[in-house]
């Protein structure tokens, strides 16, 4: 009797850059506890004006699945033929599935991601809570259905860029108590979560915060990462936040979501997660 074969299943992230992506790293070990040795998972350097052909190409290759990071999120968007709800609400997505005939399924699985990390992870309540959501971009769009159906007392989106701002409040404010405001606005205010959604940190900078922003017990939460604190970790941690912490764990998270979506089992995130908090002390 003929040996069987073992047909492989690729997955891949399209980025452009991509080679500081941790997503093999982490697809391949939920591989690897799973169980899914037919599965593999790379990292493929995609800049925007590529992206329709390296699609094409990597589904006819056998491709069953991709991630989408920077900056091929909203073409990723605009090149589904079946978006899901959340999807459609953040206007760009992170994770596709190729159907048998080639049409592509399209999630975002970044806001569930963060929510996850936030809740039960960190066990950081979010209900009846200040949140203050720093950066207008696409990051933030990402995120604001999800903290919303938490319900917290109010979310402000602050913004170098006040307009930008104000016209994503407006986009969710059907779901919640959202308003945007500039950064000078925030000085007599007090936050109990505040979350950086700019990408102030990739340069090693800091939105102009003042000192007095965080509440009693704070959280402090950058969607950034990286193995020294980033900015806005170091500044949480000076200004009194019970919790300061870069975007690892939403990293693993979203990344744990989207393997459920391919494979449909969810892996344990928390050795991954507790392995990445503790390289960074
Ligand atoms: P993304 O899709 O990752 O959110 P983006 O759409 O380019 O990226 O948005 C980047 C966000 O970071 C914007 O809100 C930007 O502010 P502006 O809209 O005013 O440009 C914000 N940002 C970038 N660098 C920043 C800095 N040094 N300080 C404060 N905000 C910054």
């Amino acid at each position: 009797m003929a040996a069987r074969e073992l047909i492989t299943e690729p997955y891949a992230v399209f980025g452009h850059p991509i080679s500081h992506s941790l997503s093999p790293r982490i697809h391949n070990l939920f591989a690897k506890q799973t169980g899914q040795s037919n599965m593999t998972y790379t990292a493929i350097d995609v800049p925007g004006q590529c992206f329709d052909q390296a699609l094409t190409k990597f589904y006819q290759q056998g491709g069953k699945g991709l991630n989408c990071t920077v900056p091929l999120k909203e073409l990723a968007f605009k090149r589904a033929d079946h978006l899901s709800e959340r999807a459609r609400r953040c206007g760009a997505v992170n994770t596709l599935v190729f159907r048998e005939d080639g049409q592509i399924d399209a999630d975002n699985t970044d806001g569930i991601g963060l929510l996850r990390d936030l809740t039960h992870n960190l066990k950081i309540q979010i209900n009846k809570q200040k949140l203050l959501i720093l950066g207008a971009g696409g990051a933030t769009r990402g995120i604001l259905e999800s903290l919303l159906t938490e319900q917290p007392e109010q979310i402000v989106i602050a913004n170098r860029t006040v307009s930008k701002a104000t016209k994503l409040a407006e986009l969710f404010s059907d779901l919640g108590e959202v308003t945007g405001c500039g950064y000078d606005d925030l000085k007599a205010q007090r936050f109990d979560i505040v979350v950086n959604a700019t990408a102030a940190s990739l340069h090693g900078q800091l939105p102009p915060l003042p000192d007095t922003l965080l509440a009693e017990d704070a959280c402090c939460y950058d969607l950034a990462y990286s193995v020294q604190p980033t900015p806005f970790v170091s500044w949480g941690n000076q200004y009194g936040a019970a919790v300061s912490t870069d975007g690892i764990g939403m990293l693993v998270e979203q990344a744990a979501e989207a393997f459920l979506i391919w494979r449909g089992i969810r892996p344990e995130t928390m050795p991954l997660i507790n392995d990445s908090r503790l390289k960074q002390g």
